[in-house]
């Protein structure tokens, strides 16, 4: 996230004056990130993720994609991320980002690293892949096998990033937090240091299933009191971080942790301030469908199979979120801590 956000600062005043106005005005800005889901299926069987429980579709060809990343070119588009299913599994990906690269955008993606060797870690890094997020549930193997279905995938995982950390610029550690792993996590900063990640992401558990879910208040509260403090301190001298809310993510007033054991996890954010996603970003998922963002999957906006993506971003369903009143759009998003930071940092800038 840090990137996007130094997408958006690093502009210059007449491209932030635009964004100001199509803000102010409705239009639709140049800022655009994107995310494209590249296949629902997964080698994983990971237990808080529906990915690869879902039925599989064929996948859409890189010919498809090309034309969509063109388009996106002209649109003003500097990130795609690719993600999925796991996105390692998409035939063409280096192919893909290569194109995206020659267009000017910078291609990134979410894996869970099992399937990288040294040989396809050297092949995405010479198509051009940048940074890459890198998904470790724990400090400990067990942990996190439990959670990813099988043993030996923390091996894997761990094996993965290290293949190609000497390669990328930049790698960011995503793990999603919950029942299972939450009291492993006291030694995470120093997994992540050993292995040369330049920052962790600690993600809320979204969509539970019965076997692992969002913590209960009380063990938020155990988080807090005895995890949470020793984590922050560590990872703030490593640079994993930059504050402590990105250790104390369930936050820490009473209310807060109490919201957050119910899976709403922006702090009451979004009751007094507006959500700016369908200015900055769009979701793209493996069967052309165009959505908000990855986290909710109504309403769709448009598919490219049928569509061109610049129809669907100037159209008058997508213009219609573009209005304070509408979004977040539901009690969901509401609810959801991804953009939360983005969009605060949106509201200080056109407040200044
Ligand atoms: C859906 S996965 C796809 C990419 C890849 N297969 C992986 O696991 O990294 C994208 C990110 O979502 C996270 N994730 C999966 N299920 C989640 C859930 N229920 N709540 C929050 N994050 C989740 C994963 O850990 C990963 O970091
Ligand atoms: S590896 Fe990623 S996509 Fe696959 S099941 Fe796990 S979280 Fe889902």
């Amino acid at each position: 996230m840090k990137q996007y956000y130094a997408l958006i600062f690093s502009t210059t005043n007449k491209n932030i004056n635009n964004f100001s106005n199509s803000i102010i005005h409705n239009f639709q800005n140049k800022f655009l990130f994107i995310k494209i889901k590249l296949i629902n299926n997964c080698n994983l069987h990971c237990q808080m993720c529906n990915h690869w429980q879902q039925s599989n579709e064929p996948l859409l060809s890189i010919d498809f994609y090309k034309t969509v990343v063109d388009e996106l070119a002209l649109l003003g588009c500097k990130r795609i991320h690719f993600t999925g299913g796991e996105p390692l599994l998409y035939p063409k990906l280096e192919k893909l980002i290569k194109y995206i690269k020659n267009k000017g955008i910078k291609a990134t993606l979410t894996s869970n690293a099992t399937l990288i060797d040294n040989e396809k870690a050297v092949s995405l890094v010479k198509s051009g892949l940048k940074k890459i997020n890198i998904s470790i549930d724990s400090p400990i193997a067990e942990i996190h096998d439990k959670i990813r279905g099988n043993k030996g995938y923390w091996e894997k995982a761990v094996d993965g990033l290290s293949n190609i950390r000497p390669y990328v610029k930049h790698l960011d550690l995503n793990v999603v937090i919950n029942s299972i792993n939450y009291k492993s996590l006291v030694t995470l900063p120093d997994f992540a240091m050993q292995l040369g990640v330049n920052n962790i992401n600690l993600i809320p558990i979204y969509e539970h299933t019965p076997d692992i879910g969002c913590l209960t208040v009380e063990q938020i509260q155990e988080y807090n009191k005895n995890i949470a403090p020793i984590m922050l301190q560590k990872a703030l001298e490593y640079n994993l971080v930059e504050n402590e809310s990105e250790i104390f993510i369930f936050g820490t007033t009473t209310k807060e942790v109490e919201e957050s054991s119910l899976g709403n996890y922006s702090h009451g954010y979004y009751k007094t301030n507006n959500c700016y996603v369908p200015w900055t970003h769009s979701t793209i998922d493996f069967s052309g469908n165009v959505k908000i963002c990855c986290k909710i999957n109504e309403p769709i906006l448009g598919n490219l199979k049928k569509e061109s993506f610049t129809d669907i971003w100037n159209g008058i369903t997508y213009n219609k979120l573009r209005t304070n009143e509408n979004m977040p759009i539901s009690k969901q998003c509401k609810g959801c801590l991804m953009f939360a930071k983005s969009n605060l940092k949106i509201n200080e800038m056109l407040n200044k």
